[in-house]
């Protein structure tokens, strides 16, 4: 299965807004798949489309230690959230910047899963946490929109001298 190339920190495709997916077919198991290896290739412990410039609603996570347990979730949307958290994000398209973020302690989820099926899941904790975080994206968010502007832009400069480095 192919690795697929992340879109990194500020490039302009991680703005755009996912349509949601209308037919769960070979390709959308395909894509789920190759995300799923590219996030554990990362490693990372999720991954929407978005930053694969893939722009549905499609996400995959993975927080289990053993780094088997994929959880695919298409169309995600959250029906009810309750209490709040704060805790440190990364994100792969944002590679070596970590920082505080509120997010919502508890989270109801409805999403179809790979065979199509409609599933409700309550999360709380870290699957809560990167459940909103990958929405987020789906929606043309990254985490560093939560931190103040003078946190953007020294993130900006960091990349963009590593992106220097890099190439
Ligand atoms: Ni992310």
């Amino acid at each position: 299965m192919p690795l697929l190339p992340i879109l990194r920190f500020p490039d302009p495709r991680l703005r755009k807004v996912a349509v949601p997916v209308t037919n769960i077919d070979g390709s959308i198991r395909q894509l789920a798949a190759d995300m799923a290896e590219t996030m554990y290739e990362a490693p990372g412990i999720g991954l929407a489309a978005t930053q694969v410039d893939r722009h549905i609603q499609l996400i995959v996570i993975d927080i289990s230690e053993e780094r088997n347990a994929p959880l695919t979730l298409i169309n995600p949307e959250i029906l009810a959230d309750e209490g709040l958290q704060i805790g440190e994000e990364g994100c792969l398209s944002v590679p070596g910047v970590y920082d505080k973020v509120e997010r919502a302690e508890k989270i109801t989820v409805r999403y179809l899963d790979l065979a199509g099926k409609t599933q409700t899941l309550e999360a709380d904790g870290l699957l809560a946490v990167c459940i909103q975080h990958e929405i987020d994206h789906l929606k043309g968010f990254v985490f560093v929109d939560h931190l103040s502007q003078l946190k953007q832009a020294r993130i900006k400069s960091k990349l963009a001298k590593q992106a220097r480095i890099t190439a």
